[in-house]
């Protein structure tokens, strides 16, 4: 696996959990897995045990070569993870950006980090079957097994397969970074890496990856159209049956009430105690009135447009106008919808609760002590954090697109049955109405709330299937790389 992010060391959103969720449900099932991410300096070195191992030399075109340090870890006590040391590129505060603006050199940092992870497996000998590129920062990696390491190279047998866990972000930067990566401009034609004179790395890994999945059933389709593939539906339509969506799993290692060490009190669905004691420590904990009365509404998220914040800035101030609940939320990223929330407690106090910034405790605290999770999302390749909530037994409010729409079954008034409520315009007065919706179910009808909690928390998204279908995809890729 060659990724920006992987959980617990370095994460942003979910890619991290996923790249380590797979690598250890791949590793149970007796697979040999290797994860390479870069050593940034928010890696905690000594609390993860990180050793140095050797210095590595990366031939970067034009004959460049940076040398870089290997440091080696473990992931829960499993899975070897190499890490890149290079501080020029990694020894900064952030993953992709600071204080809201993106590193410009990200193009040569992640294309430091793709060529960095092939030239550490040859000089441990230790030859993949594939190797796993995710998203645009490691997409490189899927072109030069088919290029410069195609021919006379340990790798050539080796083969990869590209996941697409975000289409809005596909790697658009100046073409000289072709120079930097090393490949050749025959390859800089628009069904390749060329996009209207930029070069994009997701599309150029689209076109040389033996196989190209993304995280949900549902969003695999969505991609494929004008609208949802964001440029590159064609190239993705061209590569036919070589592209698939499997639905991520969720580590239930980390994200189980019944064991999580990050909240104050641990329950299960026979006994839901602790659920009402972590909604107190919640309460608390932002601000909020403490009272068991009123539904609690939690949010963990980026603060990015995808994650439908222009819906919730017009539908919040009105439902909280209207109906007696509160609001819990963590999260950061766009300014504007960060002021905003700022703005939203100060006028609401003691009913909406809010924390800006990124905090592992406080995320399962939110999932843990809300009594419903909001996810209005405009689009979701998959979404981790409605899962997260359905163990949790905190019902998920979601758009029905993607992943969302793939892991929620939306609740039924007649019979109870159901998982969480669902909307599908993608408008505020959806989002209102829905939240009003759930609002009412809770006062009066507790009984559904229960059932629903029941059915809710009994889903079981582990990865081994999942995992079952990436080896599926790998000996496609396989097969389909010795042709
Ligand atoms: P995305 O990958 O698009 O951000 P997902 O729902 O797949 O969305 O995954 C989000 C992951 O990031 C979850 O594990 C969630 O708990 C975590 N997360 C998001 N924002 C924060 C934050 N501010 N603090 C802590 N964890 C966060
Ligand atoms: C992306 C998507 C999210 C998905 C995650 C992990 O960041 O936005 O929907 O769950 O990747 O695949």
């Amino acid at each position: 696996m060659i990724a920006s992010e992987c959980t617990p060391f370095a994460k942003t959103g979910g890619l991290g959990d996923m790249v380590a969720g797979l690598s250890k449900a791949l590793e149970n099932a007796g697979h040999d897995v290797r994860i390479c991410i870069p050593l940034y300096a928010s890696v905690d070195r000594a609390r993860w045990n990180l050793k140095f191992e050797k210095n590595a030399c990366v031939h970067m075109g034009g004959g460049e070569e940076h040398w870089v340090g290997v440091h080696a870890g473990a992931l829960d006590g499993g899975v070897k993870v190499w890490f890149v040391e290079y501080q020029r590129f990694f020894g900064r505060r952030g993953i992709y950006d600071e204080d809201n603006r993106e590193y410009d050199d990200n193009a040569f940092r992640f294309g430091l980090l793709s060529k960095a992870a092939m030239q550490i497996c040859k000089d441990n000998g230790w030859i993949p079957d594939v190797i796993h590129v995710h998203d645009w920062p490691s997409a490189v990696t899927a072109a030069l097994l088919k290029t410069w390491d195609r021919i006379l190279s340990p790798l050539s047998h080796t083969a990869s397969v590209l996941t697409i866990h975000n289409i809005g972000y596909q790697g658009v930067y100046h073409a000289g970074v072709m120079n930097y990566l090393g490949i050749g401009w025959e390859h800089f034609t628009t069904d390749k890496f060329e996009d209207h004179g930029r070069i994009n790395l997701l599309k150029g890994g689209i076109h040389f990856a033996d196989a190209i999945t993304t995280v949900s059933p549902t969003h695999a389709k969505e991609v494929l159209t004008p609208a949802g593939g964001k440029g590159l539906a064609p190239y993705l339509n061209n590569r036919g049956a070589d592209f698939c969506g499997i639905l991520n799993g969720c580590d239930y290692e980390h994200w189980n009430p019944a064991t999580d060490p990050l909240i104050p009190h641990r329950y299960t669905a026979r006994d839901l105690t602790g659920k009402t004691i972590c909604k107190t420590a919640l309460q608390g904990r932002l601000g909020l009135e403490v009272d068991a009365r009123p539904p609690v509404f939690g949010i963990v998220s980026r603060f990015a447009p995808q994650k439908g914040f222009s819906l919730l800035m017009d539908a919040l101030p009105r439902v909280l106008n209207t109906m007696i609940v509160q609001v819990a939320v963590l999260g950061n990223g766009n300014h504007q919808t960060e002021e905003f929330f700022n703005w939203l407690s100060r006028n609401y106090p003691g009913r909406v609760g809010v924390h800006i910034g990124f905090n592992v405790e406080l995320s399962h605290l939110i999932e843990a002590g809300s009594d419903f999770f909001l996810m209005p999302s405009r689009y979701e390749p998959c979404g981790l954090n409605q899962m997260y909530s359905l163990k949790y037994g905190t019902l998920p409010i979601v758009r029905a697109t993607g992943g969302l729409d793939d892991t929620v079954q939306n609740y039924d008034e007649t019979t109870g049955s159901g998982t969480g409520f669902k909307f599908w315009a993608d408008t505020s007065a959806a989002l209102y109405n829905t939240v009003g919706w759930a609002n009412a179910t809770w006062h009066d009808r507790p009984r559904h709330i229960a059932k629903l909690r029941q059915q809710a928390m009994a889903q079981d998204f582990s990865w081994k299937k999942s995992a079952a279908r990436y080896v599926e995809v790998y000996q496609r890729a396989i097969g389909k790389h010795r042709n």
